[in-house]
Formats: structure tokens, sequence, C-alpha cells
């Protein structure tokens, strides 16, 4: 073996050669501040229930989720994003309960904002949590209708906004719910309440635990009429696109493993900034294999945070949020 220095001129392995230079050369890092943790609200008091499908993961009532809170936000974390569990007793066809007066979701951002205003509660609008047909529009003959559900998703944008929420996350991923909800919000002088489009909503099956976690699975059918199809890249451009001209103020790539390549796009695409969804099926893989053993959960976890930043993306929603908080506390 006679290697000549012209041969070898570069050798990328000089800079990996201690811990020193390793972290010289570093690239990215996850910093707590960027990591939006999810929370599953409950109505009453004294409630946590952990979901089957997600180890560690907790649907918590208004006491619960303050105690949470507080322990996430010394960790460092800023910013959390709101999911109601509904009864089943509370749905109906048109997903009223979500903007009644006396809806627990709306309490506890109350109550949320009340108790840490510097947190940043990012909510929920769609219908699917409070439908009794699980899907995230009004459905007629089997329909999924588009623009009938904007009032309703306007009246809750309005009572969420009410409430303290500083940026609606409308998810339903059907049209122009950017410019209209925008529109309701600034005429009712929200001007200050941000939008985060759910601008690249795959229809996907990864979701699977999160609808058990509120038993929101689709009654009939699937979502593929308004969720995308995973084989598109193109079409997520121009749901960002559109998303920007209405008005958004975050884009979001959704969910966020499988889609690396679409968080990059958008972040070249695009000036607003990108957040993903790393979302429940993700969660629950990198849990269930550790928990077999089968892999390193930590490592596992702290290398896909890690993808998600060095592939563009500004800011990560993720169950891990607490936890990778608690451990880099
Ligand atoms: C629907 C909604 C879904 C998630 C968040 N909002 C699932 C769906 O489309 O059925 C999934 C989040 C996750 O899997 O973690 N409004």
């Amino acid at each position: 073996m006679n290697l000549t220095h012209d041969y070898l001129r570069e050798r990328p392995r000089r800079n990996r050669i201690s811990r020193g230079t390793r972290a010289l050369i570093e690239e990215t890092q996850v910093r707590v501040d960027k990591l939006i943790e999810p929370l599953f609200l409950l109505d009453g008091q004294n409630r946590s229930e952990e979901i089957s499908s997600m180890p560690g993961i907790f649907r918590m009532s208004e006491d619960k989720t303050l105690a949470h809170v507080e322990a996430s936000l010394k960790f460092g974390i800023q910013s959390f994003i709101l999911f109601p569990a509904v009864e089943d007793s509370l749905k109906d066809s048109t997903g009223s309960y979500s903007w009644a007066k006396n809806n627990f979701y709306l309490r506890i951002i109350r109550s949320l904002k009340k108790n840490f205003p510097e947190a940043v509660l990012i909510s929920d609008v769609a219908l699917d949590p409070y439908s009794s047909d699980g899907h995230d529009g009004i459905v007629k003959d089997g329909i999924i209708l588009n623009d009938e559900t904007l009032d309703v998703l306007a009246k809750m944008s309005l009572a969420q906004a009410e409430a303290g929420i500083d940026i609606l996350g409308p998810s339903d991923m059907m049209d122009g719910r950017v410019a209209y909800l925008r529109n309701a919000l600034d005429q009712q002088n929200f001007t200050h309440v941000g939008i985060m489009a759910y601008t690249a909503k795959y229809a996907s099956a990864f979701y699977g635990p999160f609808r058990d976690a509120l038993h929101s699975a689709p009654k009939f059918g699937d979502k593929q009429t308004y969720q995308m199809n995973p084989a598109n890249a193109r079409e997520a451009l121009r749901e960002a696109r559109l998303d920007s001209e209405e008005g958004a103020d975050y884009l979001m790539v959704k969910p966020a493993l499988a889609y690396l390549d679409i968080i990059h796009r958008i972040k070249a695409a695009s000036d607003l900034p990108v957040v993903c969804y790393n979302v429940s099926g993700e969660y629950a893989m990198i849990k269930v294999t550790g928990e077999k053993g089968y892999l390193d959960p930590v490592r596992a976890r702290d290398e896909m945070l890690l993808a998600f930043f060095r592939a563009g993306a500004d800011a990560v929603i993720t169950y891990f949020a607490h936890e990778f908080a608690k451990a880099n506390a």
C-alpha cells in the first residue's frame, strides 16, 4: 500500500479525529426552544390517562396539564400545541361543541394563558375531534364539504382567539382555510393571532396512534380527498404558494420523518418559517422498538430530531419534546 499525498490530499477523517474537532465541524443542533410539545386535553379534574399506543404520553385534565406545562417550561420548552379529547356524547355532525361556551378546551387555553402568559399556545382548528363522522369537514351524502365547513372553523377560531390562543393551527388540509380565518381574525381585531398552516399534510398511516388517542378515526372511508398523496412533492409547493398568498405565518409539513425532502423543498421555495410535525406513529416506532431492545431509543430519538433541523425545519412539533428537554436541561 503506497498512497501518494496527491492521491489523498483531502482526508475528511482529519476533522473527525477528536471530540473537539467533531464539535467544531458540527453543522446542526437541536434547540429545546425550537421544539413544540403536543398536549392532549381532557375535561374534569385529576385525570391522567396514558395513551396505550404512545408510551409516555398522557391525556390530562386542566390541573394535570398546568403542572406538566410548568415542568416543561422549566426544562426550556416554550411552545405547546393543544388537542382536545372529546367525549363521544358531545360529538355531532357539525362539531358544535368546538365553539360552545362551556367547552373545556377553551377553558384550559384561558387557564394556561393566565398562569403562563409567556408560553406560546397553538391550537387545533378542525372538525375531527368534535365530529360524530370522524372527518375533518361537514359530511353530506358521503362527501366531505369544503366551503360549508368554513363557518364552523371561523367560529372555533374566534372562540380560541378570545380564550387567548397565540397561533391557530387549521389542520383539515382543505382549501381556502388560511385566507378565510385570517379575514375572520382581522375583522375582530385579532391581528396579533398567527396562523400555522398545515401546508403539506399527507394521507398517512403514521397518524394511527393519534386517532387512538382522540378516538377520532373516520367512521367511513379515508382522508384521501383532502390530505395529500404521499407520492407528490410538487403539489406541496403549490400548497405552500397558496398558504403563503393567503397570509400564513408558518408553513408546516406533516408527517416529518418520511417527508424530509418536502421540508427541504418548501424551505427552499418559500421565505416563510417551516415547521414539521413528527407524528404519533414516528414516536411510537421508536418507543416500541426501544422497549423491545431492538435499538437505542435515546440515540434514535436524537438522530431523528437532528434530521428535521438538518433538512431545514425552523421548529419541530414532537412528542419527544418533554423527555428531550428534561434530558438536556
Ligand atoms: C387531524 C389531525 C391528525 C393529527 C393531528 N391533527 C390526524 C388525522 O389527520 O387524522 C395527527 C397527529 C399525529 O399523528 O401525531 N385534524
